[in-house]
């Protein structure tokens, strides 16, 4: 492994598909490396294009838009950090060799889609999962959902931070739930799954890094387990570590590695894990750093962004924890482009707090405009912490 000169004949040319809160810190990681850059979402100013050698805005789901790019750009790795790219055509350029696909491209394909990643964990790997099914059609929905039992979630296949998604407590909610699926989904606007719901006591991430071991294989490394809260399918608040039984842990762990091995290649997954005592369900997975994660900014040696731009290079890992810690979400509250953030003083003011502001150019109502990080001796204290910062950024219109 070498890494060249940025905007020299020999760099490292690495191209971010994909560049939000979460692509601007892998784009800061390999910058510290010395890596050239390449940060593509679809509007300009995103918060990867301004920390990033070159932007571009381009429709990523336009198969043909995005291999032209690739073409002139020539990065020697892609890593894609959304689900909706057209993820078929990157199976073509891995085939080709044209580029390395961050952890693949197989894998980058199947998650995009619920029914990918669900057949693989449930069916090919026999991992424990809600109970569940598809449906094209409000009849076939109707169908599904009485064998499975009420209450339910619907979901189109492919959405993510909930969109579409609907909790259904009985029979008389499945035609505005069928509706609301197919306008908040993507491209396959027809297609739902439905899930049994499972009353968990609790959920988490569990952090999961393959990368290349001083013995030239890839191993399997695992963060300790972060704990989130989920509103309407978006997450609010999370931590590091979550307090869980030592069984319940090695059946997660369990449960991650099976499926990260499927998926192979190296970098970092979000493996998203349901438990209720010592039971464990495999929920989904992110081939990428995972928005709960941005709590390992505060918390870990290396956060999952480091992670990724190590594993992603081929360099080696460590995924220890410093310290407890914590993240809150910040939202916009407010419609407005060029909007200001008042309170800072004081959010910072709060012992072990720390704040990322993301640069979006544009805010909504319910759009993460940045997150509060905290650290203190314990996860709970810390939780306190992080979402005292929180509230005290004001997120404003600017003059
Ligand atoms: N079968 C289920 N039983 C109980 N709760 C569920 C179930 N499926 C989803 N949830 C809840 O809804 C949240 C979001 O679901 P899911 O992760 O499938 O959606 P998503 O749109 O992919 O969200 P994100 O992109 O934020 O991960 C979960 O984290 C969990 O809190
Ligand atoms: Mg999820």
């Amino acid at each position: 492994m070498r890494i060249g000169t940025p905007q020299s004949k020999n760099a490292t040319r690495v191209m971010l598909l994909g560049s939000g809160e979460l692509g601007k810190e892998v784009i800061i990681s390999l910058q510290r490396l010395g890596v050239e850059v390449i940060a593509v979402d679809r509007y300009e100013n995103a918060p990867g294009h301004q920390v990033a050698h070159r932007a571009h805005v381009i429709d990523m789901t336009d198969a043909d838009a995005l291999r032209s790019l690739i073409l002139a750009e020539q990065p020697d790795i892609i890593v894609p950090e959304i689900e909706a790219i057209a993820t078929a055509m990157l199976i073509e350029i891995e085939e080709q060799g044209i580029a390395k696909v961050i952890p693949n491209a197989r894998a980058v394909n199947l998650t995009m889609n619920r029914e990918g990643i669900r057949r693989l964990a449930g069916e090919k790997l026999g991992l424990p999962t809600s109970t569940y099914e598809f449906a094209n059609s409000l009849e076939e929905l109707e169908a599904a959902a009485s064998r499975i039992g009420y209450p339910l979630l619907v979901k189109p296949v492919m959405s993510s931070s909930g969109k579409g998604q609907s909790f259904v407590r009985d029979r008389s909610g499945l035609d505005e739930a069928w509706e609301y699926a197919a306008s908040g989904g993507r491209v396959d606007q027809g297609r739902v799954i439905v899930e049994g719901f499972i009353d968990f006591d609790y959920e988490i991430t569990q952090l999961t890094v393959r990368a290349l071991g001083s013995s030239g294989e890839i191993e399997t490394h695992f963060c300790e387990p972060v704990g989130h809260v989920q509103v309407k399918g978006d997450y609010v608040e999370s931590w590091q570590p979550m307090r869980m039984s030592s069984s319940a842990l090695a059946r997660a762990r369990e449960i991650a590695r099976a499926v990260t091995e499927d998926l192979g290649g190296t970098g970092v997954f979000g493996v998203e894990l349901f438990v209720k005592g010592d039971e464990v369900w495999f929920s989904e997975v992110s081939p990428r750093p995972h928005d709960t994660g941005l709590v390992t900014l505060a918390t870990q040696r290396q956060s999952e962004f480091e992670l990724h731009a190590r594993a992603l290079l081929g360099l080696p890992v460590d995924t220890s924890m410093r310290e407890p810690g914590a993240s809150a979400v910040i939202y916009g509250g407010l419609e407005a482009k060029g909007i200001a953030f008042e309170g800072l003083e004081e959010a910072l003011a709060v012992p072990g707090s720390d704040l990322r502001l993301f640069g979006k150019p544009e805010s909504f109502a319910r759009r993460r405009m940045g997150v509060a990080l905290a650290v203190a001796e314990s996860s709970e204290e810390a939780r306190i912490r992080a979402k005292q910062a929180a509230a005290l950024v004001r997120p404003v219109i600017s003059g």
